[in-house]
């Protein structure tokens, strides 16, 4: 809609572990046949408060207004295995080989020669990829694997990185909840803290009735699973709100850590803590259509076996099996610098590789060393390859936030969040936001330019 023909440039915008909705751009489905969030193994809660948000990114993002100023064809692929690009019995785990990475880079370049077909494309067409969390990874592997077909690369929070155990992700949250710049304090992060022992007390105590009430639990927490099924959900409030802070989630850092710390209410002054958390679940609780809070180890387990395709929503599955088989990314809590329950490690998740894939625990390791030896992990000597990054963002840690050439390739959001740079402006964005948009449109702008310049000069031998 905004192309100008025959020359103008490409945009394209990776799908990642979701599906891609598509309204307002071209959208392909991949051939076979906005992305959700790599929070935990896609949560159902915090969730259901980010698919539309994010859906929003897809089709009037911050790629879509510079689509606009340039006067490129707009294109959004979605990943083979997620939204409508599943075949009908895609999900049975004998079929998931099919699911990678490197298909999906792949898919890519096929799309790539039948767009070209389709719309007469040549060589004075430039394209450049555009893609946020695992679509960021895939927009920078893109660049990286298939120079000669895309110019640039923009990727936003790209955790290119993998990693078996990121327990980093948990020391960010808690830095991110001391960080004064965006609401939160030490007192906070301090009470969330507290508050995550007091349960785990109360569970040793076995007052397991009594934590089953205040938490709104659909099953009582006798057995560990189950337990630690709790303490997930717990963390994924929390968790969530930073990775997602003042992007459309429920509350903010700053709201949350009100709840925390609030002071107005009677003392009593051993269970405090705890009691703000009981009331900060309520909120969470309030706002889903869900009863009460399912902690069932055993529905999560069957739930991820289930290789129906009831919805096109449904990404759990196959987002854990690349974790099981690629990335790792396991947001485990056996650090002490975590602010969580260290029932939260890093054998339950592998456990599940096991259970639902028969992916074995010890394949894990070389699995992920083999990624980040094919892509280059966090150190990928990519070339016209724009990595964005937020400070509050736990992801950052798997990125690049630093230059290792002399080109400038990183952007650095100090107070934002996961992908805050995707959105189209808003009011309330704050300087450091508007200020790297602008220098991803200079950047885009500058390839544009070269791109250009390439050309003609080529053009200027042939002759
Ligand atoms: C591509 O070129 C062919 C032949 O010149 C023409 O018939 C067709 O309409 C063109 N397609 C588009 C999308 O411009
Ligand atoms: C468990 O319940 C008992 C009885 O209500 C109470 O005295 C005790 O403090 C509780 N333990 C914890 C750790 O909450």
């Amino acid at each position: 809609m905004y192309w100008q023909r025959p020359d103008g440039p490409v945009f394209l915008f990776v799908g990642g572990e979701g599906p891609i909705y598509d309204f307002d751009v071209l959208a392909v489905a991949a051939f076979f046949a906005l992305q959700y969030s790599m929070l935990h193994r896609g949560r159902k809660k915090p969730l259901q408060h980010l698919v539309r948000h994010l859906a929003e990114r897809t089709l009037n993002g911050h790629h879509v207004d510079m689509a606009k100023d340039h006067r490129a064809l707009l294109l959004a692929v979605e990943h083979r295995f997620y939204g409508d690009s599943i075949n009908p019995d895609g999900l049975k785990t004998e079929n998931l080989a099919d699911l990678s990475s490197q298909q999906a880079l792949a898919d890519l370049a096929v799309v790539h020669q039948y767009i070209s077909q389709s719309f007469n494309l040549s060589c004075r067409n430039t394209w450049i990829s555009f893609g946020g969390s695992y679509s960021g990874s895939l927009s920078a592997w893109f660049r990286g694997k298939f120079p000669s077909l895309v110019y640039g690369a923009v990727a936003s929070s790209a955790p290119v990185k993998a990693k078996l155990d990121f327990s980093e992700y948990n020391n960010v949250v808690g830095l991110s909840l001391m960080n004064e710049a965006v609401g939160g304090s030490e007192k906070c992060l301090a009470k969330i803290r507290e508050a995550f022992v007091l349960v785990e007390a109360a569970l040793i105590d076995g007052n397991f009735t009594k934590v089953a009430a205040d938490f709104g639990c659909c099953q009582t927490p006798r057995n560990p699973d189950d337990q630690s099924e709790l303490m997930q959900n717990l963390a994924d409030i929390i968790m969530g709100t930073v990775q997602y802070n003042e992007e459309g989630v429920l509350i903010s850092i700053k709201e949350l850590c009100g709840v925390m710390t609030d002071e107005s209410e009677e003392k009593e002054a051993e269970m405090e803590a705890y009691n703000h958390l009981v009331k900060l679940s309520q909120i969470y609780r309030s706002t889903s259509q869900e009863q009460c809070l399912d902690i069932s180890y055993e529905k999560t387990v069957k739930d991820l076996m289930d290789t129906s395709l009831k919805t096109r929503k449904r990404a759990e599955r196959q987002w854990t099996y690349q974790t099981c088989t690629e990335f790792g990314f396991y947001q485990t809590c056996e650090d002490t610098a975590c602010p969580f329950s260290g029932m939260l490690t890093l054998q339950a998740q592998t456990k599940l590789c096991a259970t639902v894939f028969g992916i074995s625990q010890h394949s894990l390791p070389a699995r992920i060393a083999f990624t980040n030896s094919y892509y280059g992990g966090d150190n990928p000597h990519t070339h016209r390859v724009l990595y964005v990054n937020g400070g509050v963002d736990p992801w950052k840690e798997l990125s690049v936030v630093q230059d290792s050439s002399e080109e400038a390739q990183t952007v650095f959001i100090k107070d934002t969040a996961h992908c805050a740079d995707m959105s189209r402006e808003r009011l309330t964005d704050h300087h450091s936001l508007r200020k790297a948009r602008q220098e991803i449109e200079n950047h885009v702008a500058r390839w544009l330019r070269t791109a250009a310049q390439e050309k003609m000069n080529n053009r200027g031998e042939l002759l």
